[in-house]
C-alpha cells in the first residue's frame, strides 16, 4: 500500500517553563500598538511578569495587560541615556533575572525585526540566563492589513523584503544592495525610513525603479492617530522632504495592490 513515509523526527529540546524557572526572561513582541494584536502568549507573559522593561513603541494600552503588582520600567529613548542605552538595557535584564524574577522585555512589533534582539539574547546567553522569544505581529503586516492590501501578490510580488532606512548613526546605510531594493517585482518595506526616504528614492530612480511605483506611508499603525497615505515613490519622497518626523512610520513600495 502506498503512503507517505513518516519522517523521523529529531527529539525537540524541552520548552522552557517560565513558571518553574525563577529568573527567566521572556522577550515578548507587543505588536504595533493595538492591544488586540497581542498574541495570547504575550498577554499571558505580561500578566505573569514581575518586571516589565518596555520601549516607547511598546507602551500604551498593551501595558494594561501587565499585573498591577509588576514593576514597569521604561527603557526607550525618551527614558534618557542616549549613550550606552543598549548596555543599560542588557544590564537591567540580567540584574532582574539574577534576582530570581520573571522578567518581560516588551518590544514593539515583532521582537525579531529591527529590534536589537540579538544584543539582548547575547547578553542573556553570556550571563547564563534562560529566556524565550514570543513572536508577534510586525508593523509591516499590520500596515498592509490596515491599508487593505496583501504584502505579496501571486503574479507580481513573489518576494517581500524588509529593509532599514537608518543605520546606527541614523543615516541611510552606505552598503545598500540597490539592485535588490530597486527590483520592481518585490514588495519592499522600509523601517525607520522617513528621514532618509528622499535620498533613498533618488537612489531607486537612479537604479531604474520608476518614480510612479506605488508607495504606502503608514504612520502610527494600530494607534488612535493611525494615518495611511497611498501615493507613489516620487510623491512620498516629496512628502517626506517637507514632513516633520514625530510618530513612527513605515514605508512600503512595489507592485502594491492599490487597484483592488
Ligand atoms: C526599531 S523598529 C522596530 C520594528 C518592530 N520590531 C516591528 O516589527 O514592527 C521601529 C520602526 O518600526 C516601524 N514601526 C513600529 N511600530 C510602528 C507603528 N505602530 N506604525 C508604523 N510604523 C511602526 C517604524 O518604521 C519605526 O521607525
Amino acid at each position: 500500500m502506498g503512503g507517505i513515509a513518516r519522517q523521523s523526527r529529531t527529539k525537540a529540546a524541552p520548552l522552557p517553563d517560565p513558571a518553574a524557572n525563577p529568573g527567566f526572561v521572556s522577550l515578548v513582541s507587543a505588536g504595533p500598538g493595538d492591544p488586540e494584536l497581542l498574541t495570547l502568549k504575550a498577554a499571558r507573559r505580561l500578566a505573569e511578569a514581575q518586571v516589565v522593561l518596555y520601549d516607547d513603541l511598546a507602551s500604551g494600552p498593551v501595558l494594561d495587560h501587565a499585573s498591577p503588582q509588576a514593576e514597569l520600567i521604561a527603557v526607550g529613548k525618551r527614558a534618557g541615556r542616549p549613550s550606552a542605552r543598549q548596555d543599560h538595557v542588557n544590564a537591567l535584564l540580567v540584574e532582574h533575572a539574577r534576582a530570581g524574577l520573571r522578567v518581560v522585555r516588551l518590544k514593539s512589533g515583532d521582537a525579531g525585526v529591527f529590534g536589537r534582539l540579538e544584543e539582548e539574547l547575547a547578553a542573556l546567553a553570556a550571563a547564563g540566563i534562560p529566556f524565550e522569544i514570543v513572536p508577534g505581529v510586525t508593523s509591516a503586516s499590520a500596515a498592509a492589513a490596515a491599508a487593505g492590501i496583501p504584502l505579496t501578490r501571486r503574479l507580481t510580488a513573489r518576494r517581500v523584503q524588509f529593509i532599514t532606512g537608518a543605520d546606527v548613526t541614523g543615516q541611510l546605510p552606505g552598503d545598500i544592495n540597490w539592485a535588490a531594493i530597486a527590483d520592481p517585482a518585490v514588495t519592499t518595506v522600509v523601517f525607520m525610513g522617513q528621514r532618509s526616504f528622499p535620498e533613498l528614492a533618488a537612489g531607486l530612480r537612479a537604479h531604474g525603479l520608476p518614480g510612479d511605483t506605488p508607495a504606502l506611508f503608514a504612520q502610527s499603525v494600530g494607534h488612535p492617530d493611525q494615518r495611511l497615505v497611498r501615493t507613489t515613490v516620487d510623491g512620498l519622497a516629496r512628502m517626506m522632504q517637507a514632513a516633520e518626523v514625530s510618530q513612527p512610520g513605515l514605508i512600503m513600495y512595489g507592485p502594491l495592490a492599490f487597484d483592488i
